[in-house]
């Protein structure tokens, strides 16, 4: 029986689903709040890991320990690094690495965690094809692409041109490759679904204020669409 971990960083990108939860069991470990109820017929646990990719990591292997998860999917908010996405669409990961991991010195490119076996963590193809599926049907703009992660919220110019040239990746958040990560040692298939809510440069803090809400509504439209999908 499939049961998906369903994970936000903040309240905002969880509370939808959890409202859509009828008569959800709740417990809390690590300091999180796990919500277990069924999602359009999937069992599921929402929860909000809280920020970072230490949090995100740790969600994860209390979902994989302690919840008995099968799949796991991060639902959320980003920064847009590829110029054709706009705000509210959609990116679908097929891949997640840090833009934060440097151990150059030791002969590693950037983002590297030394000692694994992959760059950028994989997104599950299933997950991934049944995203994309859903985003057609709900009519959401999406783009396919490596979601990059650290923590730091990007908001100049600089430093977004830096993560881009040094990393690729179409989208910017602070989570998605701990998640990415925390799956692959526990091999769990994942897939990263975010929504963007503003363009990482110097105009980001404006509009994550403005766009936040909407950009995480479509968000949880679409993981609801995922765990439709998943129930089948
Ligand atoms: N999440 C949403 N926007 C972001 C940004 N600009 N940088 C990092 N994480 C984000």
């Amino acid at each position: 029986m499939r049961k998906l971990g369903i994970i936000g960083a903040m309240d905002v990108e969880v509370e939808i689903l959890q409202g859509a939860l009828a008569q959800p069991e709740v417990t809390r470990w690590a300091g999180m709040t796990f919500w277990q109820g069924t999602l359009q017929g999937l069992p599921v646990v929402v929860v909000r890991s809280g920020i970072g990719k230490v949090n995100a990591a740790l969600c994860v292997q209390v979902l994989a320990d302690r919840m008995g998860v099968t799949h796991v999917v991060n639902t959320g908010v980003a920064g847009a690094l590829d110029p054709a996405l706009n705000i509210g669409d959609i990116v679908i990961s097929t891949e997640a690495m840090y833009h934060d991991i440097t151990t150059g010195p030791l002969g590693d490119p950037r983002g590297q965690v030394p000692g694994m076996d992959v760059l950028a963590f994989p997104a599950d193809p299933t997950m991934v094809a049944m995203a994309r599926a859903a985003c057609g049907r709900l009519g959401l703009p999406h783009r396919l692409g490596r979601v990059v992660s650290g923590d730091q919220f990007v908001c100049e110019d600089g430093v977004k041109a830096d993560i881009l040239q040094a990393c690729g990746g179409i989208c910017v958040e602070m989570e998605g490759a701990a998640i990415a990560h925390a799956a692959y040692r526990n091999r769990l298939p994942v897939v990263v679904l975010r929504a963007i809510s503003d363009k990482a440069d110097h105009s980001a803090s404006m509009d994550y204020v403005s766009f936040e809400a909407k950009a995480a509504a479509n968000c949880a439209a679409l993981t609801q669409a995922l765990a439709q999908a998943l129930a089948r």
